[in-house]
């Protein structure tokens, strides 16, 4: 293994992953374990330098006090507490560590070396990898979004073959995205991918429901129901990778984060498709993610993508679903990312998406009346999706995404702006 690492123990603190980062900014590799972690199972951690028993406001769980094993102590590691001054400790801290201290204790108690980075973190995750999944085989759900994507990528390079990915285009995808997901995967990694375009499924699915959460329902469902199927065409896979990362599991408050997790049953699958998971990215924030990509060799479109909802355009196609205003969706969506791409506003905005109503307007159009639908354009900003406010777009850019949506796209005569921050709207529109 190639990074020292620092081992936290949750004993009930809310700033588990702050000091997490705060060690990983140090250069020092950092997880975080539960409080009751066995010597034997902190002994199988690769390169264990420290450990901090990190006490907070959570310690009592139905009034009584958690706490570490005695025989952490004895497992030749040197031990702080902060927050809460335990016994035993090698050093006492009864406060949060300053960044000197942390670093005293990092550097000079446990004599870890600042050797954390990407490409350390790549290459002991593959030899993790590699020795979790033997010669066995395992299956991936490729969505094509930045999580998945580096799932994908991690294993192809740590077990090649052994690796099916099982891409579902449910037809709601922007436009392009399917392909590029069988471009980079398949043409260039030289996955073993299979690609199930179920577009007509789910458009028939969808037919007539005009109940925003009944999309989500029907299309969440469909999806597990298309996946299932294939995997069910796959013979001896044993093992179901997950792009699970580091902020879906942590920060419950209480009792912890799960340190090894087999044979469960993910996403709703059903009972009798058990798989052992793998979940390289189990430890990583999502900046780190993206670095992980970038370090794989992953485009930077892929790795860099603003967020996409689970159901798609479906959400942005409102109301009861019709092929020729999803087809409006889709070309008003790619028109607007090409703008914003050219002039440099993706980097900028974190979101920016169109919608279609499901109700049409009078203009004119060659001289002659028309009775179409209207494109609504939507920009946010945000820091974590709870609230958002709108992005002031420069007036001409506006003016040309407008001319091409009205030149390019279909059964379109206006476009609008949506100014209304969240709250009270929400980003997408159902
Ligand atoms: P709202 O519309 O609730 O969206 O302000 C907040 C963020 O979540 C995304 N979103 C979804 N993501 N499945 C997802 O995976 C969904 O059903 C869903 N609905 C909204 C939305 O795009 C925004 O980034």
């Amino acid at each position: 293994m190639k990074q020292d690492m620092i081992v936290i123990l949750d004993l009930g603190s809310s700033e588990n992953t702050t000091l997490a980062r705060e060690i990983r900014a140090l250069g020092v590799y950092s997880e975080i374990h539960p409080h009751d972690i066995t010597k034997e199972e902190l002994n199988q951690l690769p390169n264990v330098k420290g450990v901090i028993l990190n006490g907070g406001e959570h310690r009592h769980v139905d009034g009584k006090d958690i706490d570490v094993l005695p025989e952490i102590y004895e497992a030749g590691y040197p031990v702080i507490a902060i927050d809460h001054a335990l016994a035993c400790c090698e050093v006492k801290l009864s406060a949060y560590p300053t960044e000197e201290q942390l670093k005293d204790f990092v550097f000079a108690t446990c004599k870890a070396e600042a050797n954390w980075n990407m490409k350390n973190f790549v290459a002991d995750q593959v030899e993790r990898i590699r020795s979790q999944v033997g010669d066995k085989k395992v299956l991936l759900a490729l969505s094509g979004g930045v999580d998945s994507s580096v799932v994908a990528a991690m294993l192809i390079k740590a077990i090649g073959k052994q690796l099916v990915c099982v891409h579902v285009n449910h037809g709601l995808m922007r436009k392009g995205e399917s392909e590029s997901v069988v471009e980079v995967f398949k043409n260039q990694m030289d996955a073993n991918l299979v690609y199930v375009d179920a577009s007509e499924r789910f458009l028939k699915k969808l037919e007539n429901v005009d109940d925003p959460e009944a999309k989500r329902k029907i299309i969440g469902a469909e999806f597990i129901r298309v996946f299932e199927e294939e995997a069910r065409k796959l013979e001896g896979i044993d093992f179901l990778a997950q792009g699970t990362i580091y902020p879906d599991i942590v920060e419950s408050g209480t009792k912890t984060a799960k340190v090894v997790k087999s044979h469960h049953n993910v996403g709703g699958l059903p009972e009798d498709l058990e798989f052992e998971l793998v979940e390289p990215l189990y430890y990583l924030f999502k900046d780190e993610v993206r670095a992980c990509g970038v370090e794989l060799g992953l485009p930077h479109d892929m790795v860099y993508r603003q967020p996409f909802p689970g159901p798609g355009l479906g959400v942005r196609c409102l109301g009861a679903i019709t092929r020729e205003r999803l087809e409006a969706v889709r070309e008003s969506d790619a028109i607007l990312r090409e703008e914003f791409a050219k002039s440099g506003l993706d980097q900028k905005v974190w979101q920016y998406f169109t919608i279609v109503p499901d109700f049409k307007s009078v203009g004119v159009k060659n001289n002659a009346r028309c009775f179409e639908y209207p494109v609504i354009l939507r920009a946010v900003n945000t820091i974590d999706a709870m609230t958002a406010s709108i992005e002031q777009i420069d007036w001409a850019i506006l003016e040309k995404i407008t001319d091409r949506i009205l030149k390019e796209v279909p059964n379109v005569n206006r476009v609008c702006y949506d100014l209304t921050p969240k709250p009270c709207g929400t980003i997408e529109w159902e």
